[in-house]
């Protein structure tokens, strides 16, 4: 099944919307089968954001992620990358859709409150990175036998 990494920006979590944005994901059907916060080092902030490392807001945006802590997520489910971009909206909250995280809760390019793999490719290479292969739990939802 497809999975795609979801990381929280220091932004979204300073400003109290990882339940909410957790929420969205759980309600548009997805599982979450890998989940953390953690504080980000140079080098691993560099390492996933190494595509732009020749792009003036390189270093503005490194020292933002490593600000303070990030929650770090996979989701799965059936087209759960295309899925999650379309849920996350564009790049510049100015310009993405009101129903979308970022035009819902963005102002500013540089504090657009998450980030969603962008293509298979990079959604494997981005949990290989950020997390170890025990840290993500393949599961089924069993949801007839909890229910009475
Ligand atoms: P990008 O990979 O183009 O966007 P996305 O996060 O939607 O996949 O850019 C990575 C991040 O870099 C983006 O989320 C915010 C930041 N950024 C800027 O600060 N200024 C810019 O002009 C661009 C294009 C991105």
């Amino acid at each position: 099944m497809e999975k795609t990494f979801i990381m929280i920006k220091p932004d979204g979590v300073q400003r109290g919307l990882v339940g909410e944005i957790i929420g969205r994901f759980e309600r548009k059907g997805f599982t979450l089968v890998a989940l953390k916060q953690l504080a980000v080092s140079r080098e691993l902030a560099e390492k996933h954001y190494d595509v732009h490392r020749d792009k003036p807001f390189f270093g503005g945006l490194v020292e933002f992620i490593i600000s303070s802590p990030v929650v770090a997520m996979v989701w799965q489910g059936e087209g759960a990358i295309a899925s999650a971009r379309k849920l996350i909206g564009a790049t510049n909250p100015l310009s993405a859709e009101p129903g979308t995280i970022r035009g819902d809760y963005g102002i500013t390019i540089g504090r657009n409150i998450i980030h969603g793999s962008d293509a298979p490719e990079t959604a494997q290479s981005e949990i290989a990175l950020w997390f170890g292969e025990g840290e993500v739990s393949e599961w089924e939802p069993t949801l007839k036998e909890w229910l009475y």
